[in-house]
């Protein structure tokens, strides 16, 4: 990929010193859905597939972006990232010249546009001597995307793209961004990504009106309860204090961050203990829990869950990321990673009418290459 874009970059921008090269990785998140926002922990992973930038320096303080083979409106995000960065104080002396590609599928819910705000946040720190440590240039990215882009998203994304580490998951508190690089040793087992290939159209709309139903339900228990998030309550203490949110499916809602976020820190805690069994089932509960409590699951990932469910050698499925369309994740038993992988495309198709893909890979971190 490196030759391919320093080549592309000399035709589009002319031959001379040679541009650098950076990388960031898309993610996928293992579990804790839908709780970045609700002061949960949420537990993703980088991934190897993201976006690169050619980055070159220009005299004339002109800033040119371009790109190979990427989606319509892809120019929003180095803007608002570029935005964002002034914003916060810093400055550019002189002008660039930017060339971006990528190899993640696009639309597919594994944050291509936090990997390419993160490469391009990461690029122009490194080119430019600022001297932005990785955690800044997270939450940066996620103000571009809030502020500049106008979605909604949390934290999870951009950290996940920012803070990767060759080989391991992070383990995020969203509430206080405290967090710690969890070693996958999966020996014997493998991550698997089920792309549904559907469109993820309702995801923006239906994004914030989960935001706005949390905060319905945390205002109701506000009442009552000193709390500053959903997720500082146990399961328990829910249970008792339902009868503060008058309103059915807030209560629903609630109920998934809390539970939601049990199981994450029950997930990393038999994670350290190998017991990968434990981790799948999580998994599996997490995905119900999607389904039906915060229902922003889908037929597609409904039918690939169901379809590695049944499966010997699968030890858990759920959707990742923010639903309606997108991936499922899944956690296998390596010697039959391809067997599964073959025979889930193949049941998936003869379901749902059309192919889906299926892609690996997890752990890149932010690099200049
Ligand atoms: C999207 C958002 C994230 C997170 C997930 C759901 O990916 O960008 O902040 O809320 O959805 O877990």
């Amino acid at each position: 990929m490196k030759q391919r874009l320093e080549a592309e970059f000399s035709k589009i921008f002319g031959s001379g010193e040679l541009p650098r090269v950076y990388f960031a990785g898309g993610r996928v998140n293992l579990i804790g859905e839908h709780i970045d926002y609700s002061g949960g922990r949420v537990f993703p992973c980088a991934l190897a597939l993201g976006t690169y930038v050619a980055i070159r320096k220009r005299q004339d303080g002109e800033r040119i972006f371009r790109s190979l083979g990427v989606n319509d409106g892809w120019e929003k995000y180095p803007k608002a990232v570029l935005s964002a960065m002034e914003q916060a104080g810093y400055g550019f002396s002189g002008g660039f010249e930017i060339l971006v590609a990528g190899n993640l599928p696009l639309g597919s819910g594994l944050s291509s546009s936090a990997s390419l705000e993160v490469a391009i946040a990461y690029a122009l720190s490194d080119t430019f001597d600022l001297g932005i440590s990785n955690k800044e240039i997270a939450l940066l990215c996620q103000r571009a995307e809030n502020e500049f882009v106008g979605v909604n998203c949390g934290i999870m994304d951009q950290f996940a793209a920012a803070m990767g580490k060759e080989g391991c998951a992070i383990y995020l508190d969203t509430a206080s961004l405290d967090y710690e690089h969890v070693p996958l040793e999966l020996s014997e087992h493998e991550i698997l990504i089920f792309d549904t290939k559907k469109p993820r159209k309702l995801s923006e709309s239906k994004y914030n009106e989960r935001r706005s139903e949390c905060e319905y339900a945390l205002k109701a228990l506000q009442s009552q309860l000193d709390i500053g998030a959903l997720c500082e309550l146990t399961m328990d203490e829910l249970n008792k204090n339902s009868h503060l949110i008058d309103n059915a499916t807030c209560l629903k809602r609630a109920r998934h961050a809390v539970s939601e976020n049990q199981r994450v820190k029950k997930a990393v805690e038999v994670l350290k203990e190998g017991d990968m069994e434990a981790f799948g089932r999580l998994m599996n509960e997490s995905h119900v829990s999607l389904m039906e409590d915060y229902e922003v699951s889908c037929k597609e990932l409904d039918t690939l869950c169901e379809i590695l469910w049944k499966q010997d050698g699968v030890l858990g499925a759920r959707m990742t990321g923010a639903g309606f369309g997108g991936c499922a994740v899944a956690l296998v038993e390596r010697s039959r990673a391809e067997e599964i992988t073959a025979l889930t495309l193949k049941e998936y198709r003869s379901i749902i009418g059309h192919e889906g893909a299926c892609c690996r890979g997890v752990g890149g971190a932010p690099k200049r290459i």
